[in-house]
């Protein structure tokens, strides 16, 4: 595995594989990988012939400084996970390398941008247009690779996708979870041995709703249960949970209103804010 960390050496090495017919995946992470990140890059590797990683925390879709701050960067780690799981190249650049100067681009990203993490992370979305269409302008890939966990920004990459005309299938991977449920995340690392104790009990609540619902009850009842089973937790707070339209975000109050649903649920566990969701039908 190369380890590049220029645009222009990047772009050089995937003109390379062009030329020799290959087809480019990219999974795009912010390190501080595990076997989530793993998954994609394992399905990149499976169909296609040359799989670059980005390895790069974008500062600009982050709200919080504090969050940019202690976010978990493992670099060597990363590297010998990636080397494992036989990528072509880890793209690792540093913020200079990414912004040369502040992009002050504003992406018009429309309804699926405005609920759920948009009012909650106002900027956030924008960065993640930024830095994704960047890496999708330095490497031209065929397809690229993104986990469910982060549902909605599937939908936001996709409108960037739609606005830039980029030719690139967007790939969505089902989420990977520990055995006890808990979704994998960078930001795991950050609870206490208590806290990942309790942490499996969003997906169990998850569950438990998912469950309530197919036994007739309504979105609002399903709301409620999945809120307060989860706010009884000790250092659990949910900040918000949706039940959306799967195919345009939007949350619905009748579960007629969508052919597909999920629920989209951010809890703060102590100071860690994690993310989930589940698919009701
Ligand atoms: O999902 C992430 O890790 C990030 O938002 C992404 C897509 C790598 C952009 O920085």
């Amino acid at each position: 595995m190369e380890i590049i960390r220029t645009v222009d050496e990047l772009r050089q090495r995937v003109a390379e594989f062009k030329e020799q017919g290959k087809t480019v995946g990219l999974v795009p992470t912010m390190g501080a990988l595990h076997a989530g990140h793993i998954s994609l890059v394992d399905k990149a590797r499976n169909e296609c012939q040359a799989v670059v990683v980005s390895v790069f925390v974008n500062p600009t879709q982050f709200n919080n400084p504090t969050d940019l701050i202690t976010y978990p960067r493992t670099e060597e780690a990363d590297c010998a996970l990636l080397e494992k799981a036989q990528a072509d190249i880890a793209f690792i650049p540093s913020v200079e390398e990414m912004y040369p100067e502040p992009d002050t681009r504003t992406f018009d990203l429309g309804p699926v941008a405005e609920v759920m993490e948009g009012p909650m992370r106002p900027g956030h979305f924008n960065g993640v247009a930024q830095v994704v269409s960047k890496l999708f302008d330095f490497t031209r890939p065929h397809r690229a690779y993104f986990g469910e966990k982060d549902f909605q920004q599937i939908a936001v990459i996709k409108r960037m996708v739609e606005i830039e005309g980029f030719d690139i299938d967007i790939v969505s991977c089902p989420i990977m979870r520990h055995d006890d449920g808990l979704a994998m995340s960078s930001r795991n690392v950050r609870l206490t041995p208590e806290q990942r104790n309790l942490a499996p009990g969003i997906y169990k609540a998850l569950q438990l709703g998912k469950t309530f619902a197919a036994e007739g009850n309504t979105v609002a009842a399903t709301k409620a249960l999945v809120t307060e089973t989860i706010n009884a937790i000790p250092f659990m707070e949910v900040e918000y949970f949706e039940i959306i339209n799967a195919a345009t975000m939007q949350p619905i109050s009748d579960w007629a209103d969508a052919p597909h649903a999920a629920g989209c649920i951010t809890v703060y566990c102590g100071d860690v804010r994690l993310i989930d969701n589940i698919i009701f039908f």
